[in-house]
């Protein structure tokens, strides 16, 4: 058990876990992206632990880039997302592989995707870590995912509670 802040959190997935289904979920862009040389886009701050160990598992040509988007609800039932640092590389007629620590309502990439094609990308899909199939509220093609969870609050391996706990080695689920 951990504690950050006035919440405690119990152990969920082992690190050794997290670093098979890295491995696997690398073995399918191996297969898919042999003879390409896409642009991977890291999604910070969450996803900079995952990028770190996928791309040591990858062995095609690529590019890293990061981008730090944040997806807010607004007034309505419509989640908006900010740009808060884009992205410095042309991604014209290229293939993006966007690398995020975890899809959620879904509607921070449901936001990205389109504005990648919108740049000219010849294609986008979606690598992560985690997904919560049971609170996704958009419709959202994810080729890649590691892991499936249910609803629950999560930190470590790059997740953070409140900015905290992004250093744990392994992840944990709120008590
Ligand atoms: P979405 O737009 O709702 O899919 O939001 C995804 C983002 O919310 C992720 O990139 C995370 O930064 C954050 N997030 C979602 N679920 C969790 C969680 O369980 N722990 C920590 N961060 C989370
Ligand atoms: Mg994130």
């Amino acid at each position: 058990m951990i504690a950050i802040k006035d919440k405690q959190f119990d152990l969920f997935i082992s690190h050794e876990q997290i670093e098979d289904r890295v491995a696997a979920l690398a073995e399918k862009l191996n297969a898919d992206y042999k003879g390409k040389t896409p642009i991977l886009v890291g999604i910070l701050n969450g996803a900079f632990v995952f990028a770190a160990d996928l791309v040591r598992h990858l062995n095609f040509d690529h590019e890293i880039h990061f981008g730090k988007f944040s997806s807010y609800q607004g007034m309505g039932s419509t989640g908006k997302v900010k740009e808060l640092i884009g992205l410095t590389v042309d991604i014209k007629d290229r293939d993006v592989i966007i690398v995020e620590d975890i899809v959620d309502t879904g509607i921070t990439m449901a936001d990205l995707v389109p504005k990648f094609k919108a740049k000219g990308a010849k294609s986008v899909e979606i690598a992560c870590l985690l997904m919560k199939p049971g609170k996704l509220s958009v419709p959202l093609d994810v080729k890649y995912c590691a892991m499936e969870i249910p609803n629950e609050f999560i930190v470590g391996y790059g997740l953070d509670y409140d900015d905290l706990g992004r250093n744990y080695k392994d992840i944990y689920v709120v008590k």
